[in-house]
């Protein structure tokens, strides 16, 4: 498909709807294994990126996602804000100045966003963070020939699934060492809801 501006507004409104109603299982994980915030971090940041999104015209892929990943900044907050968004600063980047901006294009995009993901949280897979959905879906979108959205969705909660048998190295969840073990780290769940929600836009197709 042909990414336009509506596509990467319906992709945050799709990612809002399922993080307001999966807020209390996100603040659950957190409380598990970090300090319980996730859940009202992600879901104040996201009702603020719908609204603003609303309020505003754009004249580009690229600058939608800048906008997003200031809003992230601002408003998710924590450590998964800036997390998040140098991932979408990365995505913005990587679709500045490009006319025609096909799937492709995004999923090299998003290989960036991983690779910025990793540097600005200091942080490699396997360490029971965001990065083990984020690394393995973008892996997929590159590999293939075309992306298949309900594989896409697999990759996704199979790698979220993952994360539960990890030991967590970063942020608060490693202080907990072998007793982080058993519980999906909640970073990982937002980012399968985020993949999820960008699936379901695909599988919509083009707007134009
Ligand atoms: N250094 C890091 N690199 C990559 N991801 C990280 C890092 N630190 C935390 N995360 C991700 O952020 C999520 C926690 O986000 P949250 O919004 O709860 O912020 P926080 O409470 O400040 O984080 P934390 O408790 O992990 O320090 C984790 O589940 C993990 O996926
Ligand atoms: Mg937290």
């Amino acid at each position: 498909m042909i990414w336009k501006e509506v596509d990467i507004v319906s992709w945050m409104d799709k990612t809002n709807e399922k993080i307001q109603a999966n807020k209390s299982e996100l603040t659950i994980l957190d409380r598990n294994i970090g300090d319980g915030d996730h859940g009202i971090n992600m879901s104040r940041g996201f009702q603020k990126i719908v609204d603003q999104l609303q309020e505003t015209n754009y004249s580009s892929v690229s600058a939608v996602l800048k906008d997003v990943a200031m809003l992230m900044i601002r408003h998710i907050g924590g450590a998964s804000g800036p997390l998040y968004g140098t991932a979408f600063l990365r995505l913005s980047l990587a679709t500045e100045n490009i006319q025609t901006i096909d799937t492709t294009t995004l999923a090299k995009g998003f290989h960036a966003a991983t690779a910025g993901i990793k540097q600005r949280g200091k942080a490699k897979s396997g360490e029971k963070t965001l990065i083990d959905v984020w690394s393995p879906v973008t892996k997929y979108m590159n590999d293939t020939e075309e992306i298949n959205p309900t594989k896409l969705v697999q990759v996704a909660e199979l790698a979220m699934e993952n994360t539960e048998d990890m030991l967590a190295k970063k942020g608060r969840a490693a202080y907990l060492k072998e007793r982080s073990i058993g519980h999906i780290d909640p970073g990982a769940m937002s980012s399968y809801l985020l993949f999820q929600s960008l699936a379901e836009v695909l599988e919509g197709g083009s707007t134009t």
